[in-house]
């Protein structure tokens, strides 16, 4: 099984971006943790990150046939895009959507997914953590549990 992490804008940043929110972790150590889990799980994982948006829809369009789900943390593009929402309703590849933060519980314009209702399932707010916890409910979805 291949499953494919997409991480939008600003996440490069994680470690030092507003660590009292998104905490001091970095995006390539949260690779590694998630990485581990993909092991212990025992299936394939690919790892990308943008900050364009255009390069985010070629991400999401590259998906179909080829992975067989992902865990997306779209990042402010979550907020926003209705071309990379487009891009998942033409792929149909089975997605959680993770965010490190809890949006639901901050500024009004980020209480609003373009997404959410294509996924899965939605995990915010458990900080890294959510990335472990929704990689296990993707895979345990996809494997019909
Ligand atoms: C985020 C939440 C978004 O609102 C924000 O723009 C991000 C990160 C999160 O992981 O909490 O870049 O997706």
């Amino acid at each position: 099984m291949l499953i494919a992490v997409l991480n939008g804008p600003n996440l490069n940043l994680l470690g030092t971006r507003e660590p009292e929110i998104y905490g001091r972790q970095t995006l390539a150590e949260l690779e590694k943790e998630v990485r581990a889990e993909a092991g212990r799980l025992g299936v394939d994982l690919e790892w990308k990150q943008t900050n364009h948006e255009g390069e985010f829809v070629e991400l999401v369009q590259g998906l179909r046939g080829r992975v067989d789900g992902a865990l997306v943390n779209a990042g402010a593009f979550t907020h926003t895009s209705l071309a990379i929402r487009d891009a998942f309703l033409a792929v149909s590849v089975p997605f959680v959507e993770v965010h490190l933060s809890n949006i639901f519980a901050r500024e009004p314009e980020r209480r609003h997914s373009r997404l959410a209702d294509l996924a899965l399932g939605v995990m915010a707010g458990f900080g890294p953590e959510g990335y472990r916890l929704g990689l296990q409910a993707l895979v345990s979805r996809l494997r019909g549990r």
